[in-house]
C-alpha cells in the first residue's frame, strides 16, 4: 500500500470547537504578502483566504486579534516590514474597521486587546520584530499568548516553521489551540488530492530549480498516471537524458539525481517538453525560435514550452479527472514566454469548470493564475510555499502538530465550548 503523503491528524480541535463569544481569539495568520514599490499590497490571496476564520469569529461576537510575520526582519524593528499596509487592505476587504497595534507584545498592547468589544478586529505588528520568534522562544510565546483567551492557527503558509507564534505558543493554550478554516481547508484538500484523488490523476511540476522540487517529484510520481515536467527544471532532466540544451539553465550537481529519477520506478510516466521556445537573451524584442527540447543550439536558452509541448500537455489534462500543479512552465513573467504556463492554466480551468479537480500550489503558479485571471475557477489554490512542499514531502508541520488534540481535550473538557445560539 502506498504510504500516505502526510499524516493528516484529523483529531486536532478546530475553530468550531472553541468557545468564541466574548473571547479574545488570537489568530496566527500568514499575511506575508507581496507589496509594490509604493509599499501597497500587490497580491491579496493570503488576506482573502483568512477572511472565513475572521468572519466566523465576528459572527459569534468574538474579538479577533490577528498576528502574522511579514518578510524576514531578523528580530529587529524594520519599518519596511511593518504590517500597517496590510491592516489597510484587511479593513477594505472585511468592510469594517481594523485597529492596528504598533507592537505585538507588552502591557499597552495587551490593554488594547482587553479594551476590544465583541465583533472588533485588531491586527498586531510583525511578530518577527522580536528575536524570540525565530528561535521558538517559550518566553516570547508566553508574551504573545497574553493577547488572547484562545488561540487559532490559520497560517498554513507558515505551518512548517518551528517559530514562537506558530509552534511554542500552542502550549500556552492547553485545550484551546485550534486549527482555523484555511488551515483545515488546505490540509483536507491537499491530503485528499494526493492520497485519495478522483482518478485518473496527473501531476504537473515546473519552476526553475529541480533541487527544490526533487522531493515533490519523488513523492507525487507513485500516485499519478503521468507527470508532466516544465519550466527551467525540465532542462536538467533533458540534459540528463543526453539532450543538447544549448545555454538553457540547468543544475549540474543535480544531473545524477535526474538520471536516477529517469531510470527509476515510474520513469515511464514522466513527460518532458517535446519542444521549447528559446531566445539568445532575455531583452524585449530579441529573436525567439522553437527547437526540439533536446536539440537546442549553443547560444540559445529554452524559456517556455513549444507549440507541440503545449498541445500535448493540454491533451493530457483533458484526459483526466484530477490535476495537481506546482511551478510555472516557463519564464511566464515575460509575456513572450508565458504561453506554456497559460496553456496549462487554461486547461486546468476547463477541467475545473467541467467538474474535475484542479489543485494548484506554489507562489509562482499562484502569481501566474492571477496574472492570467484564471484563479477563480480553480478547485483549490494553496497559500503554502515552503509549507506545501514540506507537506507533500511528508514532513510534519510543527504549526499543526502543536495544536490541541481532541481526545486529550475531551478529558479536560475545555474544547466543549458552545457557540452562541
Ligand atoms: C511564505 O511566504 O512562504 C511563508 O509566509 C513563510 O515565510 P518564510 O519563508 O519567511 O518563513
Amino acid at each position: 500500500m502506498l504510504e500516505p503523503v502526510t499524516k493528516f491528524r484529523t483529531n486536532k480541535i478546530t475553530l468550531d470547537d472553541l468557545k468564541i463569544t466574548g473571547q479574545r481569539v488570537l489568530v496566527r495568520v500568514d499575511f506575508n504578502v507581496p507589496l509594490d514599490d509604493e509599499g501597497r499590497v500587490r497580491e491579496f490571496t493570503r488576506i482573502k483566504t483568512a477572511l472565513p476564520t475572521i468572519h466566523n469569529i465576528l459572527d459569534y461576537d468574538g474579538k479577533a486579534i490577528l498576528m502574522s510575520h511579514f518578510g524576514r526582519p531578523d528580530g529587529k524593528h524594520v519599518p519596511r516590514f511593518s504590517l500597517k499596509p496590510v491592516a489597510v487592505e484587511l479593513q477594505r476587504l472585511l468592510g469594517k474597521d481594523v485597529k492596528f497595534a504598533q507592537d505585538c507584545i507588552g502591557p499597552e498592547i495587551e490593554a488594547m486587546t482587553r479594551s476590544l468589544k465583541p465583533g472588533e478586529v485588531l491586527l498586531l505588528e510583525n511578530v518577527r520584530f522580536h528575536p524570540g520568534e525565530a528561535i521558538d522562544d517559550p518566553a516570547y510565546a508566553a508574551e504573545l499568548a497574553k493577547m488572547g483567551d484562545v488561540f487559532v492557527n490559520d497560517a498554513f503558509g507558515a505551518a512548517h516553521r518551528k517559530q514562537a507564534s506558530v509552534h511554542a505558543i500552542a502550549s500556552c493554550f492547553p485545550g484551546s489551540a485550534a486549527a482555523g478554516r484555511l488551515m483545515m481547508r488546505e490540509l483536507r484538500t491537499l491530503g485528499r488530492t494526493l492520497n485519495d484523488p478522483i482518478k485518473p490523476f496527473i501531476g504537473i511540476v515546473g519552476g526553475v530549480k529541480i533541487s527544490s522540487k526533487i522531493k515533490t517529484v519523488e513523492r507525487v510520481l507513485p500516485r499519478v498516471k503521468k507527470m508532466l515536467i516544465g519550466g527551467g527544471m525540465a532542462y536538467t532532466f533533458i540534459k540528463a537524458r543526453g539532450g543538447n540544451i544549448g545555454d538553457s539553465t540547468f543544475e549540474p550537481d543535480k544531473l545524477s539525481i535526474a538520471e536516477k529519477i529517469l531510470s527509476g520506478p515510474g520513469a515511464e510516466k514522466i513527460i518532458l517538453p517535446i519542444d521549447s521556445i528559446a531566445a539568445k537573451d532575455l531583452a524585449y524584442g530579441s529573436e525567439r525560435k522553437t527547437f526540439p527540447s533536446g536539440q537546442i543550439p549553443d547560444g540559445w536558452r529554452g524559456l517556455d514550452l513549444g507549440r507541440k509541448a503545449r498541445s500535448q500537455y493540454r491533451k493530457e489534462i483533458k484526459k483526466v479527472k484530477t490535476v495537481f500543479w506546482n511551478g510555472p512552465m516557463g519564464y511566464f513573467e515575460r509575456e513572450p514566454y508565458a504561453s506554456g504556463t497559460r496553456a496549462v492554466a487554461r486547461a486546468m480551468v476547463d477541467l475545473a469548470i467541467n467538474g474535475g479537480v484542479s489543485v494548484v500550489g506554489g507562489g509562482d503558479s499562484m502569481a501566474a493564475l492571477y496574472k492570467f485571471e484564471f484563479a477563480a475557477p480553480m478547485t483549490h489554490i494553496s497559500t503554502g510555499g515552503g509549507s506545501l512542499l514540506e507537506f507533500i514531502e511528508g514532513k510534519p508541520l510543527p504549526g499543526f502538530r502543536a495544536l490541541s488534540d481532541r481526545v486529550n481535550d475531551i478529558s479536560n473538557g475545555k474544547h466543549t465550548g458552545v457557540k452562541k445560539s
